[in-house]
């Protein structure tokens, strides 16, 4: 047989065993059977040094022709494998994006009233430069009463319809806590002791500009009332802070909370322990249609309780009277929800009923900020 027939015979082979693999893996198989170090064209390419002069001339170039052949043909075999296995992919894994897609929990889920006035409430005040703390739902009757300037066994504390815990070891009993404004005793001692409460999260001296939200409780229910509710409180204590720049904070507030342009506040004389002047403030409003309008209108609802801070307080928080003065007020984040958003009565709030939720509820991914809106 000659030369030219064993090319042509092996080319036919090679060329069969090419054109059968189905895989990555037997193609290799055909390229080493044929170019590998013991391969068959391997095997012809080292007979070349054993021939002729002569006889090379012709074989060399024959020989070489069919491994650059065969060269080719695995090449042009493996871009057919690959792209036959990428479209098995695609069509294996094919997504149907005219199906519909179901709701994340995100976009199910409601996040309730009260959190959301008090996010308001928090970032409205946190662009106005105040900080916001917090403190513990169980108090001491320390914080709750003596060191706002309650006295013992005065009938104020009586007012409060107070929530009593057992008795501790030593006999004084913990309350859940009637207000937050036992947090505005904790932020100013805070300037005055070392190391800071905790629970705390914001730690300050004067110059101290700082609003408290949290959980309230007291034993009272009906159709305004629950036994626990939600208050934030405002405090600031400065050398110079005086009852006009309490109005502008409260106007400023109000007008940004229930998005209006403006509104109109009354100030009457009224009587805290803590505070001395202590003033209730009304906001003007409309009560004519089925939902109250603030800013206009001819009637006036009760929405917060304000006034100087009582030198006692100062004193009993480390702080000089003689040096410091400052301003607090303290108002109810539900029923500034109810008032906002229209809810009338706040037992619902705390029914947990998923229909009342879906209604009044709000969307997970609208924070309200200043500038993207509050509400909306
Ligand atoms: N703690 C008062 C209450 O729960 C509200 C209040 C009134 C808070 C006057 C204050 C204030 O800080 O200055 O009824």
């Amino acid at each position: 047989m000659s030369l030219e027939d064993d090319i042509t015979r092996l080319r036919a082979e090679l060329t069969a065993a090419i054109a059968a693999a189905a895989d990555q893996a037997a193609l290799e198989a055909a390229r080493i059977a044929a170019l590998g170090k013991k391969g068959s064209v391997s095997a012809m390419l080292a007979s070349l040094g054993a021939m002729a002069a002569e006889a090379r001339k012709s074989a060399g170039p024959a020989i070489n022709g069919l491994k650059t052949e065969i060269t080719r043909l695995i090449d042009e075999r493996a871009k057919l494998i690959n792209e036959a296995a990428l479209s098995a992919r695609l069509a294996a894994e094919r997504v149907d994006v005219t199906l519909p897609v179901r709701p994340a929990p995100t976009a199910t889920g409601r996040i309730h009233p009260v959190s959301q006035a008090w996010d308001e409430i928090t970032a409205i005040f946190s662009d106005m430069g105040f900080k916001i703390a917090e403190g513990p739902d169980i108090e001491t009757d320390w914080y709750n009463f003596t060191a706002l300037n309650f006295p013992e066994g005065h009938p104020a504390r009586e007012m409060h319809d107070t929530f009593f815990l057992n008795p501790g070891p030593d006999g004084t009993r913990k309350v859940l806590r009637t207000h937050t404004s036992p947090v505005q005793i904790r932020v100013m001692k805070q300037s005055n002791d070392k190391p800071a409460a905790p629970y705390l999260t914001a730690a300050m001296e004067p110059p101290i500009r700082v609003v408290m939200p949290g959980r309230t409780y007291r034993h009272d229910s009906d159709q305004t009332h629950t036994p626990m509710f939600h208050q934030v409180e405002g405090l600031v204590i400065d050398k110079e802070s005086h009852i006009g720049q309490l109005r502008w904070v409260l106007e400023e507030f109000l007008k940004a909370f229930f998005e209006v342009p403006g509104v109109t506040l009354r100030f009457r004389p009224s009587y805290f322990p803590f505070t001395e002047p202590s003033m209730e403030v009304d906001v003007q409003c409309d009560r004519s249609g089925s939902e109250v309008k603030i800013g206009e209108g001819s009637d006036w609802l009760e929405i917060l309780g304000c006034g100087m801070v009582h030198p006692n307080v100062l004193r009993n928080c480390g702080l000089d009277p003689e040096v410091y003065q400052g301003f607090a007020w303290g108002m109810g984040i539900d029923r500034l929800a109810m008032l906002k958003y229209g809810m009338p009565d706040l037992r619902a709030f705390f029914d947990a009923d998923k229909r009342w939720l879906d209604h009044y509820g709000f969307r997970a991914f609208d924070m309200p900020t200043l500038f993207g809106g509050l509400s909306s």
